[in-house]
């Protein structure tokens, strides 16, 4: 049986976007995502797809690198690792608009 997937991405008008810029194991990609969104949500809807595990920020495996931008999104969990700082892409929302740079690991 063939799957068809079909996404359908409506701007509303006045609606605040970040650009995202993905980078890393191949990927150089800019997105915009809405604010209020999930990182890994707005991704995934714009074909981007992000290591990930459970979804609800147990597993920790979505961890990614912000290397721009950190004050656009809005993370439960920042940590950081050799001073560059992380969040989980899962639980991390777009909290303006702006310009993020996440490198994947
Ligand atoms: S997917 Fe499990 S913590 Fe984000």
């Amino acid at each position: 049986m063939m799957r068809i997937k079909l996404i359908i991405q409506v701007k509303k008008i006045g609606e605040q976007m970040a650009k995202v810029r993905f980078v890393g194991k191949g990927l150089n990609k800019v997105i915009n995502i809405a604010v209020g969104t999930l990182i890994l949500e707005g991704a995934e809807e714009q074909g981007v797809e992000l290591v990930h595990g459970c979804r609800y920020g147990a597993c920790q495996s979505c961890f990614v690198e912000v290397l721009e931008g950190l004050e656009n999104i809005d993370s439960p969990n920042i940590k950081i690792f050799n001073g560059v700082k992380n969040v989980q892409t899962c639980i991390s929302k777009i909290k303006k608009d702006g310009y993020i740079i996440i490198k994947v690991n």
